[in-house]
This record gives C-alpha cells, structure tokens and sequence, in this order.
C-alpha cells in the first residue's frame, strides 16, 4: 500500500513542553499512518520520551494538539489514551519471573469466570488467542523465569493486546537483546505491522531502524528536525540530522603497559560462573562476549565483590587484592559501571553532581572533599560527556535516560579509578558520545 492511500491516525500539531530551564519538546510535529512503523530517533534529551509520554497521557503538554482517530485532544489521560488503543512497551520488561506467561498477560485486570475466581483455563485461553492474532509461538503455561531474553520482549508485546491496540510504542525493544535473535523480535513486529496497527519505535540503533522502519523523524534538542522515507536515505543522512555534520572520528590511542597487568584466576559462582581466568595489562580494553545470560554480569559481579564467589583470585601489580564488597573494591580502586543504572548505579532523588561525586568520596574514605574544586570538575566531565542539563545541580530522575547513564560513566571517570569494569555501558546512548 502506497503512502497516500493509507489512514492517518494520529496527528500531533506543534507539540510544547517545557521544564525548569528546558525546552524538552519546542513545536513539534509527528504523524503516524495505520500499517506503518515510525521511527523516532535523536540525541540523548532531544525530546522523544517526552513526546510518547504526551501521547500515551502520562505527561501533560503545554501546548498544540493531539489529533487521534480524527478527533482532537489538547490534553490524554492514560486512561483516555489506552481506551483509544495506544498502548506502550516500555524498555525494561515489567514481567512477574515466578508467574506463567498466561498470568503476566492478564496481571492486573486478571480473568475471572463468573463467580469472580481467578481461572487458569480461561487464562491461557485468551493467551493463545493472542498469540494466534500476531502469531506468535510461546507455551502459555511455561514459567517467565525459563524464557530466553527475546521470548521476554515478546510476551511484553503481546500482553499488551490484551487491551485494543491500534497505535503501539515500542520504546528501545532491543537495547537488551543479542544481534542474533533481533529477527525473531522483528518477524513479531512485522506481524503486528500486518494487523493495521501503526507502530512508534525508538531506537539508538540506526542499523536496524532501515530493517523494521518505514519513515524516520529526527528530535534534535527538541526540535524536530525532519521526517524521511526511510528507502529514500541512508545512516549518514540521519547522523547528519542528528548531530549536524559533527562527527568525529575516534581515534584509539594504544597504551599498553605490559609489566602492570591484572589477573582474574580461577572465578567461580556454581551455576553461573565456572572458573574463569584472564589478564588484563595496564592501558589495554579487554572485552567479555558471550549470549545475553552467558554470565557476563555474574562475573563483573563476583569480580567487583557484589556477589559472592565459590573461588577466585583478582591479582594487580601483584598483590591479591579480591574486592570482599564493593565499597572494598572502590577503596581498592576498581570501578564497575553496571547495565542497570537506576538499581545499581544512581541516587536518583539527588543531584547529578552528587552522583558524581559519591565514589570519590567512599575512595577517600570520607575525608573532606573541596567543594567548589569537586563541582568544577564536575562540570568538566559533564560537559566532556555531553550530558544535557542545564545545570549539574538538576536532580537524575529528571535526565532522560541516556543522560542518566552519562552520569554513571562520569563518576568513576572522576573517580580515577584504577580497573574499571563496564556492563553493557552503551545502552540508551546517542551516536557520537
Ligand atoms: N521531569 C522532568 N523534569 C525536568 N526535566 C525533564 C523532565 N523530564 C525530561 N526532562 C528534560 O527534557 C529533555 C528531554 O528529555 P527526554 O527524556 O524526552 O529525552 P530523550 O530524547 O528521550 O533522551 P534519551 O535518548 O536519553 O532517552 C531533557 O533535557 C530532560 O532532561
Ligand atoms: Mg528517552
């Protein structure tokens, strides 16, 4: 079907919102046609989770409207905006891992037969009525916690057509899955795609927008810079709108101290880790690939001391020095910057400033910091990093999450430390950064 001939569904018309000393969303528009997939892209606080959010009536916009199923809104409830069938799959998956996949469907507004008891048939019957619709292959009755990463992603797509859905968000769906299984994720989009259904996908990953995408619009410090057919144009384009033209080449600069080297010998966690060793010489990047539940984050754990390890030895400049918890390993100088920021990385009431700043202070064991030193350097990092706030005083909850992740990169660079362990530290994060 050709672009002229399908429906418009939704039409924002100058969309504004303004926070305390941001303008997250200046005048924008963005359109979605039935049967399409829009792609959303941009730099880290260019806007685009606010503009979901306005539209799946979570935030409230200051200005412009909402044109949906051709009636106009100046303003969504979440209600109001599921009742017309746009529904939302956020970024990190909000299944129960010791319920089935029938009971995490209907969680929440969970089937009842007549008398008002919860019944299990009825559960997985209207669980493999979904799964036929967008055809899909799970067991109804399998526990989450035995599904592979992408069978998660799924079944948090499919939940959501439990409830009617005519427009669907899909907000980062593969930041957390392997290369290798994104096919299956999109053979399910593409499904859905089928179904009429007009999909809003952001993404960092531009390789794969050309894959699942048909048009892309491009957010740049809230302004919308321009939408593309997305035959019509390729990655460089987009980089171009992104960034404007400022790319840089890196350049690996190579370091390597071969007499200051780190060991790992014999790390083991029965069940997730067995025996493990390498080295690491000083000035070298060392990589740890493997699937996505291959124990790569069970390792950064034991070696960063979170967890406890059967076995293992972490020998630097010849010392054993095996971290016993992390606030030893970042006495010891070791650093860990984990893929889950806001469990394991932020403070997120505080300001970044203090974020940036704890570990240096847990390395100093408390000793008095120079304040006004501190924030300087503070803010250099921050600026380096490009993290977008107008001030370092801003609190982390209000950062977009790109720029939530930049503040865990920038605390243990202030933090010098000596071994820094990194978890999948590209999440979430604009090109060009
Ligand atoms: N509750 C809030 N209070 C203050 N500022 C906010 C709030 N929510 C968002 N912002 C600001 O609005 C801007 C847009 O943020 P938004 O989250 O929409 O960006 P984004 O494009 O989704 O970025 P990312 O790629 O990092 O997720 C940012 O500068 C952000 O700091
Ligand atoms: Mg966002």
């Amino acid at each position: 079907m050709g672009e002229s001939t399908r429906k418009q569904i939704l039409n924002a018309v100058g969309i504004r919102k303004t926070y305390p000393g941001v303008i997250a969303l200046d005048n924008v528009d963005f359109d979605l046609f039935e049967g399409e997939t829009h792609c959303l892209v941009g730099k880290n606080g260019a806007g685009k989770s606010t503009l979901i959010e306005i539209i799946s009536g979570s935030v409230k916009c200051d200005g412009g409207k909402l044109e949906i199923f051709g009636n106009e809104y100046e303003h969504l409830t979440p209600l109001v905006s599921m009742s017309l069938g746009i529904q939302t799959v956020h970024q990190t998956n909000q299944l129960i891992e010791g319920m089935t996949v029938a009971e995490n469907i209907f969680i929440g507004d969970l089937k009842t037969n007549r008398a008002n008891f919860f019944s299990m048939n009825d559960c997985v019957k209207s669980a493999m009525e979904i799964f036929d619709f967008i055809d899909i292959n799970l067991d109804p009755k399998r526990l989450v916690s035995k599904l592979s990463p992408v069978e998660k992603k799924i079944l948090c797509i499919a939940r959501v057509f439990a409830k009617k859905v005519k427009i669907l968000i899909l907000d980062e769906p593969t930041a957390s899955l392997d290369k290798e299984v994104e096919d299956k994720l999109f053979k399910v989009i593409r499904n859905i795609k089928a179904k009429n259904v007009g999909i809003i996908y952001i993404s960092h990953n531009l390789g794969e927008i050309f894959t699942i995408g048909d048009r892309v619009t491009v957010f740049k410090d809230g302004k919308k810079i321009i939408t593309r057919l997305l035959k019509e144009t390729d990655e460089k384009a987009i980089i171009n709108d992104m960034i404007g033209g400022k790319t840089q080449k890196f350049l690996r600069e190579s370091r390597i101290i071969d007499n200051e080297k780190l060991e790992i010998r014999n790390y083991s966690r029965k069940g997730f880790v067995n025996n493990v060793s390498f080295e690491v010489k000083k000035g070298e990047i060392f990589g740890i690939g493997g699937l996505v539940g291959s124990g790569r984050t069970e390792l950064a754990r034991l070696i960063f001391g979170v967890d406890k390890k059967d076995t293992g030895e972490l020998i630097y400049k010849g010392k054993n020095i095996s971290p016993k918890t992390p606030v030893d390993a970042i006495e010891k100088g070791i650093g860990m910057l984990t893929e889950n920021r806001r469990k394991d990385g932020l403070m997120v009431e505080a300001p970044i400033f203090t974020n940036i700043s704890l570990v240096k202070l847990i390395k100093t064991k408390g000793a008095f910091l120079k304040l006004a030193k501190e924030q300087k350097e503070a803010e250099h990092i921050a600026g380096q990093l490009n993290i977008a706030t107008p001030s370092i005083k801003q609190i982390i909850k209000n950062l977009s999450g790109g720029n939530q992740q930049k503040v865990v990169f920038a605390k243990w660079i202030l933090a010098n430390a000596d071994i820094l362990i990194l978890d999948e530290p590209t999440i979430g994060i604009e090109v060009g950064s």
